[in-house]
């Protein structure tokens, strides 16, 4: 995946590591980044960590992002709650300041109302 900005090939899958992929990616090329990264539950496909050291980690990939999006480029960041010892930490809460600490604008919140699944509401 190698290009500068202008002449990036469009509509195209790449299957790797974003650790990876995201720092083959010229600054400033991308109008939007549409996450749903892992929210540290300890899924088949992630190691549950400290809530710390995942915010570290996601921070690195969030730097990134931020580093490759347009200033007028926009990033949806979709995470849902970690919970430890009984205690459930909406996601998005800890990473406002992580964007903000990136350069960016944190403008919405949405919070899905589901009848299945660890975050479940009764309605
Ligand atoms: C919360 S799930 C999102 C699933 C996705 N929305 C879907 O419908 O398939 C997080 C996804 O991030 C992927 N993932 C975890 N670490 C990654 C990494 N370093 N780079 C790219 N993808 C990663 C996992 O394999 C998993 O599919």
């Amino acid at each position: 995946m190698k290009g500068n900005r202008e002449n990036l090939p469009l509509n195209n899958i790449y299957l790797g590591d974003c650790r990876e992929l995201l720092t083959g990616l010229p600054a400033e090329c991308a109008d939007l980044v549409v996450s749903s990264p892992p929210y540290n539950l300890g899924k088949e496909y992630e190691a549950k960590k400290a809530l710390e050291i995942y915010l570290e980690e996601q921070t690195a990939v969030l730097r990134e992002c931020s580093r490759i999006l347009k200033k007028t480029g926009s990033l949806f960041w979709q995470v849902g709650a970690f919970s430890n010892r009984g205690m459930l930490i909406p996601l998005d809460i800890r990473f406002f300041p992580i964007l903000e600490s990136c350069g960016l604008i944190p403008r919405n919140r949405i919070v899905w109302a589901r009848q299945h699944g660890l975050h479940a509401i009764a309605v």
